[in-house]
């Protein structure tokens, strides 16, 4: 088959960055631009690597076992069943290059090609490229609405709390997608990456009610501002964390020894730092609603605010450009669903409080021209 020089179907479906029209009126600006647009934190973690004792270098040079690093896995294994209620063994947890390969792995592993995956949304943009670049298909349903379901759909996503809106599932929620899973014969991918920020809500593993159909994704990255680090884990049935192992072995072997060396000194150290940085988060979270000009529903949990622009128009990327243009980026809406167009993501940990109003006072004095 003649294939240069065009590329796979995988290569052209998976969009490209979310921010490249902003970045162009970015450029206008001339000066310090505060990017609101990205799910960063501005603390530092409970562990940096050069706190960590490398007793053992060997481990740093040597390939790791593709499952992830055994004290790693052995105290996950202890935080899923005390913290989470998921009864796992190191058979039911895997290490990965962060959620977002945890999450590719598992979607290749539950999902085969023409399959659905239906994703609550507004949903985490990466979810949909990562369905299209293995060619499954990604169906958006309303995060609170009823889940269609066909014959061709393999699994269902949510984020709890959720990004962009930071919403958290109810028991009524919780129980809603479980039934629907198991009338339908449907896995569940649960991405728990914000489970430490739960503000008004208590956090809830969807795998407590269905353990035995649930992949659930969590991350260093979000817990413990180690996203650099890249290490988040899947913990699951063990038949199907053994597929994702296999997936994970061939995509990138191992994940690095120093990083999981790294994770596990924040997950034994870290309780301070989490029990601080979710009420810096929350009076963030309040601090940036208090300020902003336009209108954004309180979030129970998470990063971000979902700002709604509707009042100055369906399609929101002229406000946005505008505000790149002062030196402002956030996410725009039609990243995370078809329908929310009019939304804008804004995130209120990536950077301090000073630089957070400095940031929320230039969208202001935009939307004061409009
Ligand atoms: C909902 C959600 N899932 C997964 C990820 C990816 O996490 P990681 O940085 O560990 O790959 C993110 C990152 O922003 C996220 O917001």
């Amino acid at each position: 088959m003649a294939r240069f020089p065009s590329l796979s179907t995988a290569g052209n479906a998976v969009p490209a960055s979310i921010f490249a029209r902003l970045r162009e009126h970015l450029a206008r600006f001339e000066g310090d631009v505060i990017p609101l647009q990205i799910g960063d934190t501005h603390l530092s973690p409970p562990a940096a690597l050069p706190d960590v004792p490398w007793t053992d270098p060997a481990d740093l040079y040597a390939y790791g076992a593709p499952g992830g690093w055994a004290p790693l896995v052995e105290a996950l294994v202890t935080k899923a069943r005390t913290k989470n209620g998921i009864d796992v063994t190191a058979a039911g947890v895997q290490i990965a290059v962060g959620a977002t390969h945890a999450l590719s792995c598992a979607v290749q592993a539950l999902c085969d090609r023409g399959d659905e995956l239906v994703l609550l949304t507004p949903h985490w943009p990466l979810i949909k490229g990562i369905a299209l670049a293995h060619d499954v298909v990604p169906v958006e349903v309303p995060f609170w609405g009823d889940i269609a379901v066909t014959p061709r759909t393999a699994a269902i996503y949510v984020a709890t709390p959720n990004n962009p809106d930071g919403a958290m599932l109810d028991a009524a929620a919780r129980e809603r997608i479980v039934a629907t899973a198991c009338a339908h014969d449907l896995w569940i991918l649960s991405d728990e990456v914000y489970e430490d920020y739960g503000y008004d809500a208590e956090h809830v593993s969807l795998a407590t009610l269905a353990p035995e159909r649930t992949i659930t994704v969590f991350s260093f990255a979000k817990s413990y501002a180690q996203a650099g680090l890249r290490v988040g884990y899947a913990l699951g049935p063990d038949a199907a964390i053994a597929a994702i192992r296999k997936l994970v072995n061939h995509s990138v072997y191992n994940v690095p020894v120093a990083m999981q060396r790294a994770a596990l000194a924040a997950l034994r150290d870290g309780d301070a730092f989490l029990t601080g940085a979710r009420a810096r988060y929350r009076a963030a979270r309040d601090r940036a609603r208090a300020r902003l000009h336009a209108p954004a529903d309180r979030p129970p949990g998470g990063a971000y605010l979902w700002v709604d622009f509707s009042r100055w128009g369906a399609d929101c990327m002229p406000v946005l450009e505008k505000i790149a243009a002062a030196g402002v980026l956030l996410a725009p809406g039609w990243a995370f669903g078809d329908a929310c167009g009019s939304h804008a993501r804004l995130c209120f940990t990536g950077v301090a409080e000073e630089r957070l109003d400095e940031g929320i006072d230039r969208i202001n004095r935009v939307l004061a021209t409009l």
